[in-house]
């Protein structure tokens, strides 16, 4: 498959949300990348609801919502009606990973999980044929604009081969640090959704940078 490119809202002007989600509707770009802290998973604090509803009213195309949050389990329906079409959840943040995912599959989203630099690809092997897209972390989670992991290639080889031989549909979706300088290799190694926050609007012209990011 093409790979898909989800431009990270993190990174958006908040004082010109509008103007942002135009760019990327009328962008090559895929899905809208929201990411939400809680400042307890993470050491940082994004947004909540509101906004997510507000993104929701003007984006026209899917909402891939990443959740750096403690206990998701509590909001799940609420992200749902806030208008989440990809719902991903931590696996460091779920003690009973499985019944989340049924849950958020039951409301009708796409179920993805996510797993930060030091957790292991192997831990994914009981669950990698119930989940729509693994997000493998290549920054730790909290900040935009942070450096590239390089280990990150290796998981995103184990986990592609995972996905094989288990014959699951998960999409693997790379976020941190993607840059023009990496995002050929990755997509090389078995990378199928690449998520841009800095690289895309700090460019002077983000558009063409996203159509630059589709090119391989
Ligand atoms: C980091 C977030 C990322 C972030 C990526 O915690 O999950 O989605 O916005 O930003 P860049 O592309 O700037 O590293
Ligand atoms: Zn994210």
């Amino acid at each position: 498959m093409d790979h898909l490119i989800a431009p990270s809202i993190l990174s958006a002007d908040f004082a010109n949300l509008q103007r942002d989600i135009e760019m990327i509707n009328n962008s090559q770009a895929d899905w809208f990348h929201v990411d939400i802290m809680d400042g307890m998973f993470v050491p940082n604090i994004s947004f909540g609801f509101p906004v997510i509803k507000a993104i929701k009213k003007y984006a026209t195309k899917p909402l891939d919502v990443h959740l750096m949050i403690v206990d998701p389990d509590r909001y799940l329906q609420t992200f749902k009606d806030a208008g989440a079409d990809i719902l991903t959840v931590h696996y460091e943040a779920c003690p009973h990973l499985h019944r989340t995912i049924q849950a958020i599959k039951s409301l009708g989203m796409k179920a993805g999980v996510a797993i930060n630099p030091h957790t292991s690809a192997n831990l994914l092997s009981e669950i990698i044929q119930d989940i729509d897209l693994v997000c493998i972390m290549s920054v730790n989670p909290g900040f935009g604009g942070q450096k590239f992991i390089e280990k990150t290639y290796h998981k995103i080889i184990a986990i592609s081969e995972m996905i094989r031989a288990s014959k699951s549909k998960a999409l693997i979706e790379i976020d941190g640090g993607v840059d023009m300088n990496n995002y050929k290799k990755l997509i090389d190694v078995g990378a199928n959704v690449l998520v841009a926050g800095n690289t895309v609007f700090s460019s002077p012209t983000p558009s063409q940078t996203i159509a630059d990011l589709k090119k391989i």
